[in-house]
Order: C-alpha cells, then structure tokens, then sequence
C-alpha cells in the first residue's frame, strides 16, 4: 500500500496501490476534455490567471473512463465527482451544484458534482471570476473587499480552497481518509491540511504537480508561523 501524500503519478496506478474502501470520501475533478488548450485560453488576451501570463498546455490530461470510476468506486466509501454531467456512467441521484456567481462571463455559471451522499440537489455559492472572488452570499457578502486576499490561480481550472472547506465541513467527519485523483492546484490538499483532514492526492502532470507542492508548501508554512 502506498502512503497517505501527495503522488506525481497516474491516479489510475495510484489508486491500485490502497485497499477496498480505504478512502472515507472521494472529492475528485478529473478533465472532461483533454487539454486546457481545447478550451480557448490560448490566443485569448487575457487569461484566466491574469493579463500576459499563460498556462502551460498539458499533454498528459486523461479524461477517465468506466475503469476509472469502478476503481474510484472500489477504493473509496462516499464519493463527490465534479463535472459528472459529462461524464455517461450512472451515477446515482444525488447532486451539488456550485453557483459561481458569474454575471456575465463566458465561463459556466454553475459545475454540477455527483454526492453519494444524498439523494437531493444542494447549493452552494461563491463568486470566483478571475479578479472577484468572495465568500458565499448565503454569509452575507460577495465580494472579498480587498482583491489581496484574493487566492492565487495557478491552474486553468483550479477550484477555491472555500469550496472544498464547504465540502469537508458538510459530509467529511473528523478522522476521516480523502481521497484527491486530480489534484491540479492543491486547492483540495490545502483545505484539507487546514482542516486537519489526511488527504491522499494525485496529479501527472509534473509541472502543475511542482506548483501544486510549492503552493501547499507555502500554505503548511503560514499555518506554522500563525502558531
Ligand atoms: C480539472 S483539473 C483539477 C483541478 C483541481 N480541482 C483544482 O482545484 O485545481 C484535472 C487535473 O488532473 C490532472 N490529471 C489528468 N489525468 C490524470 C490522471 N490520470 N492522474 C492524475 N492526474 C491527472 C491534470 O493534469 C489536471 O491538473
């Protein structure tokens, strides 16, 4: 068996090396397409991370398959999958849906997760459009106010660290095993160390795998220095 971590490795050989239901809850976000390049960011003026900064085009995204999934399914209890509408495996019914309270924008208003752990629809909602970002509105606010606190994006489609909080708050319990198979930015790795959750995480691509562990690395050493 592996070690729990963080893996530069193919999630799809990762996941072989744990036992059947080792994983309390699987939060996972695998590609639906195969390349941040099939998705128009090249030759646009301004990026999603910003003006005149550009990510790199990955050669080795693995949009998964049926084996995927029966091997998600096998290693972990409880699943969230995001981008599962575009995924043709039957999930069951239950949905999360994250409003991103985009106005405007040409990106999706909304991504829709499978959870294994209801059969209802829930909502959450968190402004994450390039430079504005903010809490939830049900807290009161959409707007981070000073555009500082602002996460950094290093991946083309990293997640917020709030959402993945929202997440663990909701339906992981203290104690329990996460399970990462797409790691992309470690926006999931950090809520986890934040939240002191044990999270075991992939990623293939070297060069998002060394940002990703320079990012954790940067946020395990602020939480060390507010102690
Ligand atoms: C949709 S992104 C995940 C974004 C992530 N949720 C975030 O917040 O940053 C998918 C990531 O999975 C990686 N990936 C693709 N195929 C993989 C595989 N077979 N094993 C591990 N990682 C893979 C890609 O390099 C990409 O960084």
């Amino acid at each position: 068996m592996l070690k729990p971590g963080f893996y530069n490795m193919d999630c799809r050989e990762g996941m072989k090396r744990f036992p059947d239901k080792y994983f309390n809850l699987a939060i996972v976000d695998p590609p639906y397409f195969s390349g941040p390049e099939r998705r128009g960011y090249y030759g646009r003026r301004i990026s999603p991370i910003g003006v005149n900064r550009w990510y790199k085009i990955s050669a080795c995204w693995q949009v998964p398959d049926e084996e995927y999934f029966n091997e998600l399914f096998r290693v972990s209890r409880h699943q969230i999958i995001w981008g599962c509408n575009y995924y043709s495996y039957p999930f069951g019914p239950g949905r999360i849906v994250w409003d991103k309270c985009n106005g405007n924008s040409d990106f999706s208003d909304c991504e829709i997760a499978y959870c294994s752990l209801h059969d209802s629809v829930r909502l959450y909602r968190y402004m994450w459009n390039g430079m504005m970002q903010g809490k939830s509105i049900t807290e009161g606010h959409v707007q981070q106010g000073n555009k500082a606190l602002n996460e950094k994006r290093i991946h083309p489609t990293q997640k917020p660290v709030a959402l993945y909080k929202w997440l663990l708050g909701k339906y992981a319990k203290p104690g329990d095993k996460i399970l990462d198979t797409h790691v992309g930015s470690a926006s999931s790795l950090i809520a986890c160390y934040d939240l002191g959750f044990e999270c075991t995480g992939f990623e293939i691509d070297d060069h998002y795998y060394n940002l990703a562990r320079k990012r954790l690395a940067e946020e395990q050493a602020q939480v060390r220095m507010k102690l």
